[in-house]
């Protein structure tokens, strides 16, 4: 399959888009069952028509994702929550409108008109209105309801550049809508509203701490943070190793100077064993590190650039062909515990402590 990359920009007012025709033409393909990947305030999405089951399958086919992890139901307006759930509780319609559009997705029950194949085989169902103009004149351009998960092939680090979407779905889908760079980096916050308890499922730019003006009950799934083998994650998603580059990534972590020196010894370890070792990096560190290949981050104060830019320079080792990747770690402030969730994912949870 041919796929076609368009590039997409947004009015002055960064309200709607110029190539209208071409987001039409996106929205045709949808509706006809096909796939379109497009930007997000996130990161890149791979979208199908949520009410078709054949589009789901194809997005399961595109991505090599197993079909019991669930798929976000995109929406460009408010009032179509109610065709994607059977029940919209109170507190819902009150973050909708505080975070909608934005990166926070909800998780209620699951409205008849969306098919199984959507929700993974869940009765819930994930939805989430972005806050990118593209995506919401891509979801109203093919019906309103846009099922999309991560742009990436399962198990990669998410796109944040439609450059990253095309190494990973070219010829596999129709479109590809590029947008530029996506504006934060990692992946929405899922809140759970299914469960007696309110529960995050996973972090994101929303915070545990912004959640819970509205829901003072708000809590972090237990299951993230155990190290139990036994106590699985709630989210599908969050149990496979995620968001991973192809090189063995570690985590150093602990007191600053320490952590440093332990980084500059293993990797003159690895470089005496013939490795190509990786350093991932705040800007501070720069000159820590006068050995391996040193990827920067951003300023360890600064979690939005830490965030922007985690994905982007895990995709650059793979490229470099790195074997060995350490990798400092960040404050958990903000969106902090989202990156450190990300990062400790990717690492199949080896930190070793300083
Ligand atoms: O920022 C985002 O959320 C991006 C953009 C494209 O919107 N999408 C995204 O989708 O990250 P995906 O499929 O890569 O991640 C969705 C996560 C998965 O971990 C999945 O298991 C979980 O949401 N999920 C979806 N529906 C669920 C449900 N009904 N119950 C529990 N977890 C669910
Ligand atoms: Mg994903």
């Amino acid at each position: 399959m041919y796929t076609e990359i368009v590039e997409i920009h947004s009015d002055p007012s960064g309200q709607g888009v110029v190539e209208t025709e071409a987001i039409q033409r996106a929205g045709e393909i949808l509706k006809a069952g096909g796939l379109v990947a497009f930007p997000t305030e996130t990161v890149y999405g791979l979208g199908g028509d949520a009410m078709q089951r054949e589009a789901a399958k194809k997005i399961y086919a595109a991505k090599g994702r197993p079909s019991d992890n669930p798929l976000i139901v995109h929406i460009a307006r408010l009032s179509d929550l109610e065709a994607v759930s059977s029940f919209v509780p109170e507190t819902a319609w009150l973050l909708a409108e505080k975070y909608w559009p934005g990166p926070l997705t909800m998780i209620l029950p699951k409205g008849e008109k969306i098919p199984l194949e959507t929700t993974g085989g869940l009765s819930t169902v994930a939805v989430r209105m972005p806050r990118h103009s593209v995506a919401l004149a891509l979801i109203e351009a093919g019906g309103g309801f846009v099922a999309a998960p991560s742009a990436n092939t399962s198990g990669k680090p998410s796109p944040t550049l439609a450059n990253h979407v095309a190494e990973d779905l070219s010829g596999r889908i129709e479109m590809i809508l590029d947008g530029g760079p996506v504006g934060i980096g990692v992946e929405s916050t899922i809140l759970d509203l299914t469960e007696e308890v309110p529960t995050i499922l996973r972090p994101g730019y929303v915070t545990e701490e912004m959640l819970r003006r509205e829901l003072p009950e708000v809590r972090m799934d237990p299951g993230l943070s155990s190290k139990d083998e036994s106590y699985r994650p709630k989210a599908p998603g969050m149990k496979y190793r995620h968001y991973a580059p192809k090189a063995n990534l570690v985590l150093v972590s602990g007191d600053r100077e320490a952590v440093a020196e332990k980084i500059r010894a293993l990797v003159r370890e690895g470089m005496e064993k013939g490795k190509k070792i990786g350093i991932l990096a705040a800007e501070e560190s720069k000159g820590s590190y006068p050995e391996g290949i040193v990827l920067l981050l951003g300023k360890r104060d600064s979690g939005e650039d830490i965030a922007q830019h985690l994905y982007e320079q895990l995709r650059r080792f793979d490229e470099l062909g790195v074997d060995e990747i350490y990798s400092e770690c960040f404050s958990e402030e903000g969106i902090g515990r989202a990156i450190m969730n990300r990062l400790r994912k990717a690492a199949g949870q080896q930190i070793i402590r300083v």
